[in-house]
């Protein structure tokens, strides 16, 4: 072991001179000054603070000093050291307020902005009912049954007993899609009605049948108010045996029920004449607004049933046993009854729309208001 260097001057060692530290701490001081963020300083600190920093390297020097010369030197680096040490905890000081300061402009949740900038869409009101009306009777074990918009003639008419000098053809205004050639059976023609699916269903299967066919059906009419060349149906059929008007009328009244709610709703038949329906009947339901109650009440006049009581719904009957036998069904066995009415005009009297053309425009401030019942 080497004996200590009494004669060893620390002012020769080169990284203890006076001017050395003073330049290691304002090379420190100038870099934490120029350190523009919080990353910047960290590497700052590691060059000028850290282990193997140009001051730390110089304190280790003291280490082999002369007793007497330790004390200058250290006291030097010392303070050297405390300076940059303080200078490094202001400018983190100061960077982080500054951060935070920032991140408060910058994170900040302005509450008041419009939260629905994307509107959401709606799904239109008569997919909406159609659905409704469709749950009501799947719930009671029917069947959805769906059919081409484009349709045999045969099956659009003849085979629902509308034989092709029926008057019942004119009142379809139909659109023709191919006319009826003298060597054929039929012609091709837009739907008029949903009535064929009941004929597909029951070619399709064997009874008993219980189905409802939502569907769009199409008659040569202008736009306007009250009429539309393109509108919906909801079609009805149950085939089984033993099935009576009873059995149609409690459905109805089922159906109303299940649509509109509450007390009183039912619904009432009169007669009248459908080809493919015997009997047939005209369907009306209790007016689900006055309930009834604006007949003959001056003081309670009702907007929506004119203060009749009643509003029209639409066709039904007991299937004719000339259907069931187009359609391969023994009527001696079974028996059937069938209603159809249009969505368009449920929506109208259940929701006040007035114009018809509302439904047709696909203006989304019409569907909206409706909302997203799914
Ligand atoms: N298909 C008829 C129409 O569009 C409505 C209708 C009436 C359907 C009586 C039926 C029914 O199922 O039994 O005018």
């Amino acid at each position: 072991m080497s004996a200590p260097n009494k004669s060893y001057d620390p002012v020769e060692v080169e990284a203890l001179k006076p001017e050395k530290i003073e330049r290691m701490r304002d090379e420190a001081l100038a870099a934490f000054a120029a350190a523009g963020d919080l990353e910047a300083l960290a590497a700052a600190k590691v060059a000028h603070a850290g282990g193997a920093s140009p001051l730390a390297l110089a304190n280790r020097e003291i280490g082999a000093l002369p007793p007497h010369a330790k004390a200058e030197a250290g006291k030097r680096v010392g303070q050297a050291r405390g300076a940059v040490n303080k200078a490094l905890a202001a400018r983190q000081a100061e960077l982080e307020a500054e951060r935070d300061a920032r991140v408060l402009v910058e994170e900040a949740v302005d509450v008041t902005l419009p939260y629905d900038r994307v509107p959401g869409g709606a799904r239109h009101p008569l997919t909406t009912l159609s659905e409704r009306i469709e749950d009501i009777f799947t719930a009671m074990g029917y069947e959805v049954a769906e059919g081409p918009e484009v349709e045999s003639e045969w099956l659009n008419f003849d085979a629902l007993n509308i034989a092709a000098d029926h008057p019942a053809r004119g009142e379809h205004d139909t659109f023709f899609v191919q006319g009826r050639e003298a060597d054929q059976d039929s012609g091709v023609v837009l739907r008029t009605h949903t009535s064929p699916v009941q004929v597909r269903s029951l070619l399709d299967r064997e009874p008993p049948v219980y189905v409802i066919c939502p569907g769009r059906v199409y008659r040569t009419d202008d736009l306007d108010a009250t009429h539309t060349p393109v509108f919906h149906q909801v079609e009805l059929l149950a085939v089984d045996e033993g099935l009576t008007m009873a059995d149609l009328k409690g459905t109805l009244d089922h159906m109303v029920q299940a649509l509109f709610g509450g007390e009183g709703m039912k619904t009432r038949l009169r007669p009248n004449f459908f080809p493919f329906t015997e009997p047939s009947a005209e369907m009306d339901m209790v007016c689900y607004v006055c309930r009834g109650e604006s007949v003959g009440n001056p003081d309670r006049p009702c907007r929506t049933c004119s203060s009749e009581g009643w509003i029209e719904l639409g066709g039904c009957g007991m299937v004719n046993p000339k259907v069931l036998v187009a359609c391969g069904v023994d009527p001696a066995k079974y028996s059937g009854f069938a209603f159809g009415f249009g969505i368009e005009r449920m929506l109208m009297f259940r929701h006040n729309v007035e114009d018809m053309r509302d439904m047709v425009e696909g203006d989304v401030r019409f569907t909206r208001p409706f909302g997203m019942e799914i």
